[in-house]
């Protein structure tokens, strides 16, 4: 398709400018405002970025009104369906599907970086015992770099991939011995004979003092979240992660960065904030009453785990995660699930509710992750550390896009200055 321009008449000034239309393999094109500025120094404004584009990238697409989300241009729907976790972690960081040869030497490669340095578990022992898992998490990844110095040059395509290996191998030993720290039991080293979700339930739950048999229902459902949770294209925390990675900092820091984004109950917080909520409102006959506090904005109260910047439909795998429930807890035995039927519910009846449906409000990712989370018996502390193992290989992907990126400059957005006009100083003594 060639390349189309959009020209722009300054009307005070009758100046025009021509800038470029760059149009991507499928999805909306991008003005390219670069001219702009310098025609008609003018910046664009766009707060939260709801129609800015801040990268090209071939990793993940979103169709926000079709309700479409595409890995490498597979569909979500069939990777959750016929693939796994380590098999999509491999496809987004590479872009395409692996033999069973590169798949076999990909998964060897992470199962033999598992383990991390003894002295790293010594941080633990300086958290509190109730402090919360994504603070001990994030403060440990971020400390990596203190150890790893053989994978920090950015520039080197090889120490890229072993960081890859090692960060993605190692963020659930380190989420596991967070959790095992807040119930003050021993840390449980990885095991080299366990899929990455067996290994990661195995270190969660097994102790010491009696055998430990993970459940396959269970490390089967996570690894279904993992790969739903992997990737969602230029989301807050992988926004993040490119802007701290721009200024070259060791790919440790940009991935704790982008940790601690996610941290937030507007974003990945946003499942342990929905058991919460669910608990709350405690009954369907609350349903009405809860509901019209989320619509009361002095209320500062929100439904969490609905509405999303990008999906104006369904999100795909809310919908693909409500299906895994009814099946997860028939097959653990919990299908009476007093949370999951009050969920149920409250979708029906905030989608039936004007406020909802006029805002384009739906069930989003965080919806009905915890009702799985719980089912296998992850503590809602823990449902965000889960997000962030998954979204650790989306993050890695979209940072290693753009530091192998020729092109890539530090990330710097410009602002509209609405605060004082030059003053001079004044002392003290002649002040009011
Ligand atoms: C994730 O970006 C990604 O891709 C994120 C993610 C990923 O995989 O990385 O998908 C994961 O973060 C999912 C979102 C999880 N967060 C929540 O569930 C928290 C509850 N949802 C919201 O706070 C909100 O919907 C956001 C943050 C998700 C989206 O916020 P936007 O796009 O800025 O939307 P908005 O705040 O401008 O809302 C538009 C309107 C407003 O009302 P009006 O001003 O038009 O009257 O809808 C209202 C909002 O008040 N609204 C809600 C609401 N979400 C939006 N009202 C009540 N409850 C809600 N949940």
């Amino acid at each position: 398709m060639t390349q189309k321009t959009i020209e722009l008449i300054d009307r005070a000034t009758d100046r025009k400018v021509n800038l470029p239309v760059h149009p991507g393999t499928i999805g909306p094109s991008v003005i390219d405002i670069a001219a702009l500025n310098k025609e008609f120094g003018l910046f664009t404004y766009d707060p939260g970025f709801g129609g800015t584009a801040s990268t090209d990238s071939r990793i993940t697409y979103i169709d926000g009104d079709a309700g479409v989300l595409l890995y490498r241009g597979y569909p979500v729907e069939q990777l959750a369906e016929r693939s796994t976790f380590t098999e999509v972690a491999y496809l987004l960081l590479h872009g395409e599907l692996p033999s069973r040869k590169q798949l076999d030497e990909f998964t060897g490669s992470i199962r033999h970086h598992t383990m991390i340095n003894e002295s790293l578990l010594r941080f633990f022992h300086g958290f509190h015992y109730d402090a919360h898992p994504m603070a001990m998490v994030s403060a440990v990844v971020a400390s990596m770099s203190a150890f790893y110095h053989d994978t920090m040059d950015i520039y080197s395509a090889r120490q890229r991939e072993i960081f890859a290996h090692r960060i993605i191998a190692k963020i659930p030993t380190i989420a596991a011995a967070a959790h095992k720290h807040a119930l003050g039991q021993p840390y449980v080293y990885p095991r080299n004979d366990l899929d990455y979700c067996s290994n990661l339930l195995h270190m969660l739950y097994a102790v010491p003092c009696e055998p430990y048999e993970v459940d396959p229902v269970a490390a089967q459902a996570l690894d279904l979240l993992f790969v739903l949770h992997a990737d969602h294209e230029q989301n807050a925390s992988t926004s993040t992660v490119r802007l701290a990675g721009s200024t070259g900092t060791n790919p440790y820091a940009a991935i704790a960065a982008g940790i601690s984004a996610l941290w937030g109950p507007a974003h990945g917080g946003a499942n342990e904030a929905v058991l919460n909520m669910l608990e709350q409102i405690g009954t369907v006959d609350n349903i009405p009453k809860f509901l019209a506090q989320a619509k009361d904005k002095t209320s500062h109260v929100r439904l969490m785990g609905f509405g999303h910047r990008v999906y104006k439909n369904f999100d795909p795998r809310a919908k693909i995660i409500r299906e895994m429930c009814h099946k997860v807890l028939a097959r653990l035995g919990r299908s009476d699930n007093p949370l999951f039927e009050l969920a149920l519910r409250l979708e029906e009846i905030a989608l039936q509710d004007e406020y909802f449906v006029e805002r384009k409000l739906y069930p989003n990712v965080d919806f009905y992750s915890g009702i799985i989370y719980s089912a296998i018996g992850i503590p809602r502390s823990m449902f965000t550390v889960m997000f962030a193992i998954a979204r650790t290989v989306g993050w890695v992907a979209h940072w290693a896009e753009m530091i192998s990126d020729p092109a890539m400059r530090i990330g710097r957005p410009r602002q509209l200055y609405t605060g004082p006009t030059r003053r001079d100083y004044v002392e003290i003594t002649k002040r009011a």
